[in-house]
């Protein structure tokens, strides 16, 4: 039984919350939030903040607003706590490289919350690469349609509103995830549509240390079936069509995710492979997250999603960025 503390309740704190509660291994040691509203969601104990409040805890999940992961952490580590962050790591590089050396002086873990990598359909594309021969080409799509409400809360109504940070960033971490070490990245972005100052459209290429070519197509202003959460279901706000988001070639194969249809056997263009349907396990990605932390904790696991990994992301994400600016 591993006990972890809550900070910061919001929009994805409070899916973990209920993931911990529901957990029978799991359980809430506390809440921590400026929101007093928050103690209503939860018998445990609710704290505005971590300062002198005394909790007998193995972990955090910090969950906060991202310009505050840095400080809910110091506090965190300085009690032998480690902590599963959501992502963004932190807003800047500086702030990921002094968290990264915290964890190390006070000897505890970061994970960074990519929690596509724990998905089941995600891991059993993973582990089929092989069967594809040489991975040469990658191609993911995620065309959405943001609703206009998104946009009304202020701080969204800027550039932290593009969808970069907020959703490509996912992309980037899930190629990384899948094909290791990106050696350069070229974009092109714009603002055709609502013509705010942010980007809302875009195509990168990316490059990989393997010699394999992505390309990752973006837009949160077209109302389509084709993106990572359309496809899988994985967000109860977002509707599941079930459609493919992303398509890998290599010298012996093709697959398609999260389809996870499998083409193998084609000799050349003249030849027609033939398709199977690779097997996942199933899961909720949030709760394999948090059993992965707690496994962390106990020293039964090797961080799948640490902070450095979090760091290059991040660092990925804003070179991308800094490209598709309209
Ligand atoms: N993994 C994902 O898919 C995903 C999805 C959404 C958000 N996020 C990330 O999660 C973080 C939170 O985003 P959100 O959309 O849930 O935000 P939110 O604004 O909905 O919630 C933030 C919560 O933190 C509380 N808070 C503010 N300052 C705090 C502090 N110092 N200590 C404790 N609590 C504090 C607020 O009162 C609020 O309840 C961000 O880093 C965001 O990028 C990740």
């Amino acid at each position: 039984m591993k006990r972890l503390v809550l900070a910061g309740a919001g929009a994805i704190g409070a899916r973990h919350l209920k993931h911990i509660e529901e957990h029978p291994e799991l359980t809430l040691a506390a809440v921590i939030d400026p929101n007093p509203d928050v103690a209503k969601l939860t018998a445990a104990p609710a704290h505005p903040s971590l300062q002198n409040i005394d909790i007998e805890a193995d972990g955090i999940v910090i969950a906060t607003p991202t310009q505050d992961h840095e400080a809910t952490f110091n506090e965190a580590a300085a009690r032998g706590w480690s902590a599963l962050i959501e992502k963004p790591i932190a807003s800047d590089l500086l702030a990921a490289d002094r968290m990264i050396a915290k964890a190390a002086a006070c000897d505890v873990h970061i994970l960074t919350g990519h929690h596509r990598r724990f998905h089941p359909k995600v891991q059993a594309m993973r582990a089929a690469l092989p069967r594809l021969g040489q991975p040469v080409l990658a191609t993911i799509i995620w065309s959405v349609k943001k609703p206009a409400g998104y946009f009304d809360v202020p701080w969204r109504s800027g550039a932290d509103g593009a969808p970069v940070r907020m959703n490509v960033s996912h992309e980037l971490d899930l190629l990384q995830f899948i094909f290791g070490e990106v050696t350069a990245v070229t974009g092109l972005g714009g603002n055709p549509v609502r013509k705010a100052a942010r980007v809302e459209s875009g195509g990168l290429v990316l490059s990989f240390a393997s010699g394999l070519i992505a390309t990752v197509a973006f837009a949160d202003t077209t109302p389509s079936p084709f993106g990572f959460e359309h496809g899988t279901g994985e967000n109860p706000n977002i509707a599941h069509t079930g459609e493919n988001s992303m398509l890998i070639t290599g010298t012996a194969g093709a697959l398609a995710f999260p389809s996870l249809t499998l083409w193998r056997g084609g000799k050349d263009w003249g030849d027609a492979p033939i398709a199977e349907t690779v097997p996942s396990d199933d899961g909720v990605p949030l709760v394999r997250q948090l059993e992965h932390f707690a496994g962390v904790i106990a020293g039964d696991e090797k961080p799948l999603n640490d902070g450095n990994a979090g760091r290059r992301t991040l660092e990925l994400t804003l070179e991308v960025e800094r490209l598709t600016l309209p």
